[in-house]
C-alpha cells in the first residue's frame, strides 16, 4: 500500500515536544507515513500577520489527515501588540488558527474521549456504599457539535437597528429587556441547524451500534433552552425510532451532569452535545481520568475527509522553555492512536494504545502531573519522568 501521508502541525510551547515524542512512538510501532510539516501557531503571527498560512490551508485541502499539537493564542490588543515592527499597523487582526481551521474546513464533528487508564494515580475515586474508596471506570465518547451554538460568533453589542428591531419581534425580549439601554446591550446567539444536528447526532449513534451501547445520552438542557436543546433531543428520539432501534436515548440536563459525573460516571458511554456543553461536560469527564495529560480529541468532517487529531491541552507556555521537557505526552500519542482508528490502523492503534496502558499500569514511569508534582524543572530530579522518558517506556513496552 502507498505510503499515508500526513500533515503534522506541532504549533507553539510543548505542542513541539509532544508531538516529537508522539512521532517516534507511530515510527516504534511500525507506522509507515510520510509527515509533511505544516506552520502554524503564534511564530507565523508575529511575523507574517496569519497563525494558519494558507501553504497549511494547502496541505490540509490536499493531505486531509492531520496532527496538531497546541498553540498559544492571547487576546487581541496583546496579539496586535506582539506583531513583528513591519507589520503593524497594517490591519492585521488575530484569529484563534484552531477556531479558523474549524470554520475554514467546516470540522463540524468533534470526539473526545475519556477512558480509565487502570493504574493512573490521577484516577477519580469515590466512595462505596460500605465507605469503602472505589474507582470507577470511565470509557465515555463525547460528540461535541463543534461548528455552531454558542461559539458560533453571531454576537453583538450595541446591536444596530435591524437587529434591534428584529429581537423587539419577539414577546420575551419586549417583556424583559426593552428596558436596557441600547449600549448596554450584549446578545451572543445559539444557533443549531437540523443539518449538523443531526450529523453530530448520527456520529454519536453510529460509535454506540459499533462499541455495543444500548444508548446514548443528550446532555442539553431542553426544558428551558427548548428552540435548540430541544431540536438536538427531538432529533436523537426520532433518529432512534427510524433508523436505530435497539439504541435509546437518554435525556440529562447539562447541570444534572455535571453532578452526576462524579456520582456515576460509569453509567455514561455516549454522550452528545452542542458546542458549548459539549466543551464542558467533556472537560468535567476529562477531570476524572487524569486531565490535560490524557485528554485527547478528534475534530473532523465526514464528507471532505478532512480530520484533526490533537491532544486538548494547550502550548504550556510557562513549561515550554525548560531544557528537559516534563510535560506528559500521552494526550498526544492518544490522539495519535485515534487518528490511527480514524485510518483503519486498528491493529497498530491497538499495539499502542495497549503500551500505554502497561506503561501506566506498571506505574514505574510517571509524569510530573501522574505524581501530583508542581511542574518545576526539578521535578525529574523527584522520580518524575521527563516528556521524552515516558515515550521511550512506551516505546519500550512496544519493542517487548
Ligand atoms: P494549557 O493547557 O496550555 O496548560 C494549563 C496547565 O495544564 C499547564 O500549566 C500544566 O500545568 C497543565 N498541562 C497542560 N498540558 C499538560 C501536559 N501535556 N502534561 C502535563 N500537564 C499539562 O492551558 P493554558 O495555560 O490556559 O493556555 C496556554 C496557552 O495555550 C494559551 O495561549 C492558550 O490560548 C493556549 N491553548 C491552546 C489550546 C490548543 O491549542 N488546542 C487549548 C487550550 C489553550
Ligand atoms: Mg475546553
Amino acid at each position: 500500500m502507498a505510503k499515508r501521508t500526513i500533515v503534522t502541525m506541532p504549533g507553539d510551547g510543548i505542542g513541539k515536544v509532544v508531538l516529537e515524542e508522539t512521532l517516534r512512538v507511530l515510527d516504534a510501532a511500525g507506522f509507515e507515513a510520510e509527515y509533511i510539516h505544516g506552520d502554524i501557531g503564534w511564530e507565523f503571527w508575529c511575523n507574517e500577520g496569519n497563525p494558519l498560512p494558507d501553504r497549511t490551508i494547502e496541505l490540509l485541502k490536499k493531505h486531509k489527515i492531520a496532527l496538531f499539537g497546541a498553540i498559544t493564542s492571547k487576546p487581541k490588543d496583546k496579539a496586535a501588540a506582539e506583531l513583528s515592527p513591519a507589520l503593524q499597523d497594517k490591519g492585521y487582526t488575530y484569529y484563534s488558527p484552531i477556531v479558523s481551521m474549524r470554520q475554514m474546513f467546516d470540522l463540524d464533528i468533534c470526539m473526545r474521549p475519556c477512558r480509565t487508564l487502570p493504574g493512573n494515580p490521577l484516577n477519580f475515586i469515590r466512595r462505596g456504599s460500605g465507605g469503602q474508596p472505589e474507582e470507577p471506570v470511565v470509557d465515555v465518547m463525547i460528540f461535541r457539535q463543534n461548528t455552531e451554538g454558542l461559539y458560533g460568533g453571531v454576537e453583538w453589542t450595541n446591536p444596530d437597528d435591524t437587529v434591534y428591531n428584529a429581537l423587539m419581534t419577539h414577546k420575551k425580549f419586549r417583556d424583559n429587556f426593552a428596558w436596557c439601554p441600547r449600549p448596554e446591550l450584549a446578545v451572543s446567539t445559539r444557533i443549531f441547524t437540523k443539518k449538523y444536528t443531526s450529523r453530530i447526532v448520527r456520529a454519536a449513534f453510529e460509535y454506540a451500534q459499533k462499541r455495543g451501547f444500548d444508548k446514548i445520552t443528550v446532555c442539553e438542557k431542553p426544558n428551558v433552552i427548548r428552540e435548540t436543546s430541544g431540536m438536538m433531543l427531538k432529533t436523537a428520539q426520532e433518529m432512534s425510532k427510524n433508523e436505530f432501534p435497539g439504541i435509546r436515548v437518554e435525556d440529562v440536563n447539562i447541570d444534572a451532569m455535571m453532578m452526576w459525573l462524579t456520582k456515576n460516571p460509569e453509567n455514561y458511554n455516549v454522550i452528545v452535545a452542542g458546542n458549548m456543553f459539549g466543551d464542558i461536560v467533556s472537560d468535567a469527564f476529562a477531570g476524572l481520568i487524569g486531565g490535560l495529560g490524557f485528554a485527547t480529541s478528534a475534530q473532523f468532517n465526514p464528507e471532505s475527509g478532512v480530520a484533526v487529531f490533537e491532544p486538548t491541552h494547550g502550548s504550556a507556555p510557562k513549561y515550554a522553555g525548560y531544557e528537559t521537557s516534563i510535560v506528559n505526552p500521552i494526550a498526544m500519542i492518544l490522539s495519535a492512536v485515534m487518528m490511527l482508528e480514524h485510518l483503519n490502523e486498528n491493529e497498530i492503534a491497538g499495539r499502542i494504545r495497549k503500551a500505554v496502558i502497561d506503561v501506566v499500569a506498571e506505574g514505574n514511569t510517571r509524569a510530573y502531573d501522574m505524581l501530583k508534582l508542581r511542574g518545576t524543572p526539578d521535578v525529574v530530579n523527584q522520580g518524575a519522568a521527563s516528556t521524552r522518558r515516558m515515550a521511550d517506556a512506551i516505546i519500550a513496552k512496544l519493542k517487548a
